[in-house]
This record gives structure tokens, C-alpha cells and sequence, in this order.
């Protein structure tokens, strides 16, 4: 090992974040690149399925929450965007990488948001495990990322307790929004836990994510605090969890579930959801027709140096 990257692990094993301008070696970053890139593309893409819902909101206040979450999705993206730009990598090249299929953005954001209970099924769970996975990426050793989660973190909670305020309303509703609610949940309810990647013994980038601290906890530690906390909630509000294998297990204080679907992930991962052609087509016609606005803001911005 090379004396910088005997420095450079001795750092990341004292628990001190590394900095852009700190040496890394270049696997480290390539890895940063990947992740946080993956991540902003996330919550951009994210921005559509619950768009989808913004003109039909069953109520003003409803409406209103909902532009509010949106809005902080891209907040989120724009964040995420800079904290990877950090790292040498231009916002031309990521957006490229997202629209030519080159990146990937979260399995989630592949499905449809067939009715309101979707958008309640959406910030319950998909922003339920968004927190999990985020709270712990708050320890993670690159700084910019690490900084990041602090406010992304925090309007998380907003967005999952709108989620779970829709899903309480319409569970103690009337039959049908009852049944629209147990519907949403078991349509969402095991993509979210693919949300967390592949199993431990299955996960390509986990052990070298460990080594370097740019992951404090594994797929399926996250995975399992997610889904311990959620059945909880599950219950509290009359929902039943989609899980026939679903039992508390006295001895490991843990929910034991069921197999998840890995050809069903790989399948959407790998472009072939129900929605991959849609976000992405979306994606680059919403760049097209904006174009203009970045134009103007950059020759505004040069006329501003002259
Ligand atoms: N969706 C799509 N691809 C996934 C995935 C998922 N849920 N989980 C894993 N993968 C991909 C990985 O990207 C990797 O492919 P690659 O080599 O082409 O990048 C491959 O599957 C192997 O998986 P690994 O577990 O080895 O990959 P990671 O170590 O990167 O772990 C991860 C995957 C846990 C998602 C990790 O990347 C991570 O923690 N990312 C940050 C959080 C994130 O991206 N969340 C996405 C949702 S954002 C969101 O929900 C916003 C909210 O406001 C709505």
C-alpha cells in the first residue's frame, strides 16, 4: 500500500471525513461518483411519479403538501448534484449519464402512481426508507455527502409523515379508500425494500462501501430497521403488511420476512419497469424545452463577470 493510501485509510478509520480537495485514491472517488450520482438522479426522477398527482390532490392543504414535497426532491437532487461535482465530474456529464441509461437512479421510482393512496404509500414508505438509508449516510467519510443528508434528512421526515397521514386518513375512511389504501401498500410495499440493493453476500460494492466508511450500515441492517419500524405502523393504522412469511422472531427481536423478488428488481434496475421509458423520456424533453433558462442564466451570469 502506497504511503498515501496508508494515510488516507488511517484517516477514514479515525473517523474523519475526507474533503475535496484531501488526496484519495481513485477508486474511492469513482465510487462516490457512482453512488451520489445514482442518488441526486433519484430524487429528480423521484419528482414524477408524485407530480403525476399534483393537479388531482384531493384537497388544497393536500395539493399544497404535495408541491412542497416535490419541490424539496429537487432540492434534494440539486444538493446531491454539487456535493458529486465536488469530485471532478461536471453536471453535463451526469445528466448525460442519466438520460443515455449510463447511470441508474433508485428501482422505486419505476412504478405508477395508480391512485392518491399511491402518493400516501410514496412518502410512508419510499421516504420511510429514504430516512433510514440517509440518517445513516449522515456518518459517511466524504464531507460534502455527509453535509448534505443533514437538511435532506430533515425534510425527509415532512415528506414521510404526509405520506403516513394520508395512509392513516384513508384507512380509517370509507370501504373504498380503505381498499385503494391496502392496494397502494401492496403494490409498494416490497419495491421499497429492494430500495436497500441487493443482499449483503450479493452486493458488488458493499465491502469496499464499508472499508471506506461511505456506507455505516449494510443493505440489509438498513433494510431491517426499515421494515421493523414500518410494520409497527402497518398495525397502528389497520394495514396489512403483503407478507404471508412475515413473523416476529422473539430470539433476534426482528421481524423474520419473506424472499424479495430479485429477478423482479434486477428486471426494473435494468430498464425494463413499468415506467423506465416514460421517466427518462420525460426527463429529456423537460431538458429540452428548459434549455432556455439555463442560456439565460448563464449569459446573465457572464454579462454579471464583464
Ligand atoms: N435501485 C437501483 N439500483 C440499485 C438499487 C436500487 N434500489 N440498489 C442497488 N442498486 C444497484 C447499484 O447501483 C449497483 O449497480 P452499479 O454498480 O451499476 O451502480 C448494484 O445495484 C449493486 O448494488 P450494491 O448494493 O453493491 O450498490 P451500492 O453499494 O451502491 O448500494 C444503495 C446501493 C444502498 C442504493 C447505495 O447506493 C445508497 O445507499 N445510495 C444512496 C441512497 C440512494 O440512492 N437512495 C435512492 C433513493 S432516493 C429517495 O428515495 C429520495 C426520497 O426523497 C424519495
Amino acid at each position: 500500500m502506497i504511503k498515501q493510501e496508508k494515510e488516507f485509510q488511517d484517516k477514514i478509520d479515525a473517523d474523519l471525513t475526507i474533503e475535496p480537495k484531501d488526496w484519495m485514491p481513485d477508486k474511492y472517488r469513482l465510487h462516490l461518483i457512482r453512488q451520489i450520482s445514482q442518488h441526486a438522479h433519484s430524487e429528480i426522477i423521484g419528482m414524477q411519479p408524485e407530480g403525476n398527482w399534483i393537479t388531482r390532490a384531493p384537497s388544497l392543504r393536500a395539493k399544497m403538501v404535495l408541491i412542497a414535497k416535490v419541490q424539496d426532491e429537487a432540492g434534494h437532487g440539486l444538493y446531491l448534484y454539487s456535493a458529486c461535482e465536488s469530485l471532478g465530474i461536471t453536471r453535463d456529464e451526469l445528466i448525460d449519464q442519466l438520460q443515455t441509461g449510463k447511470a441508474k437512479y433508485s428501482n422505486i421510482f419505476n412504478y405508477p402512481t395508480l391512485s392518491w393512496a399511491d402518493i400516501g404509500a410514496i412518502g410512508w414508505l419510499v421516504d420511510g426508507a429514504a430516512i433510514v438509508n440517509q440518517q445513516s449516510l449522515r456518518g459517511t467519510s466524504y464531507g460534502p455527502y455527509a453535509r448534505a443528508m443533514v437538511r435532506i434528512c430533515r425534510e425527509e421526515s415532512f415528506h414521510q409523515r404526509q405520506g403516513y397521514e394520508i395512509m392513516s386518513k384513508m384507512s380509517n375512511g370509507t370501504k373504498e379508500q380503505q381498499q385503494m389504501a391496502q392496494d397502494a401498500l401492496n403494490r409498494w410495499w416490497w419495491p421499497s425494500l429492494m430500495m436497500f440493493g441487493p443482499h449483503d453476500a450479493d452486493s458488488a460494492h458493499s465491502s469496499n462501501a464499508m472499508k471506506w466508511k461511505i456506507k455505516r450500515e449494510t443493505n440489509d441492517a438498513l433494510r431491517q430497521i426499515f421494515l421493523d419500524r414500518t410494520v409497527k405502523q402497518a398495525d397502528l393504522i389497520g394495514l396489512t403488511i403483503p407478507d404471508p412469511d412475515l413473523k416476529w422472531n422473539e430470539k433476534t427481536k426482528h421481524y423474520d420476512f419473506g424472499k424479495i423478488d430479485w429477478d423482479e428488481f434486477w428486471k426494473v434496475v435494468e430498464g425494463n419497469g413499468f415506467c423506465n421509458k416514460e421517466r427518462i423520456a420525460n426527463h429529456i424533453k423537460a431538458h429540452k424545452e428548459g434549455i432556455w433558462v439555463k442560456q439565460a442564466a448563464l449569459a446573465y451570469a457572464k454579462k454579471m463577470e464583464n
